[in-house]
């Protein structure tokens, strides 16, 4: 630790970083061998359109990650309000994520999760030692939106939908 260092408690900055939402998404991905794998992640972001780069963290103690990382590329799932009970047996590690739930294959042959609002089919670009999550980088080949529903939102511990102001507002005033 430098002297500029400060030392900030975990729980203050979960709980600080917890007042940005987030929507959610599960990477996938299929290994030669024919193995699916998939992680939720809260941490999807767009990065870059020339070239077109997408990024996302995953926790260095995350078992699926190097999983996803040896398949050379993945699908990012932008998944819907309706698809909790999906994300929650998506955050659980193991080897039953993929138990009961129909899919299909993506251009790069990952699993586009049936009922997603949007996939993002990736070739991994670059990865980066970020503290104790990496940055990855992937490389867009090919996206499309699927369906035009709620996206799953993520605030302060819960889960959520979108709602418009203006929608709000009509709501509210009638
Ligand atoms: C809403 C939500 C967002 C999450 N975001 C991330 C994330 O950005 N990076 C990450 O590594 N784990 C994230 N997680 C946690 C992983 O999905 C979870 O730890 C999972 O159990 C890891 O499984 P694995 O060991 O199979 O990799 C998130 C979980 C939830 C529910």
């Amino acid at each position: 630790m430098t002297a500029n260092d400060v030392a900030i408690d975990p729980g203050h900055f979960r709980s600080v970083l917890g007042h940005y939402p987030t929507g959610v998404c599960i990477i996938t991905a299929r290994s030669p061998a024919n193995e699916l794998f998939g992680l939720v992640v809260g941490s999807f972001t767009s990065v870059s359109l020339t070239p077109a780069l997408i990024g996302f963290f995953p926790d260095q103690r995350s078992t699926s990650w190097p999983k996803i990382r040896a398949c050379g590329g993945f699908c990012v799932n932008v998944i819907g309000s309706h698809q909790l009970d999906l994300c929650r047996q998506f955050a659980k590690p193991g080897d039953s994520k993929f138990e009961g739930i129909s899919h299909r294959a993506s251009p790069g042959g990952h699993p586009i999760l049936d009922g997603c609002l949007a996939w993002i089919d990736c070739a991994l670009h670059d990865e980066a030692a970020a503290g104790d999550h990496s940055l990855v980088l992937g490389r867009v080949n090919r996206l499309e939106v699927e369906r035009g529903e709620q996206p799953l939102l993520f605030f302060r511990g819960d889960y959520g939908a979108f709602q418009a102001l203006e929608a709000q507002a009509i709501a509210a005033n009638g």
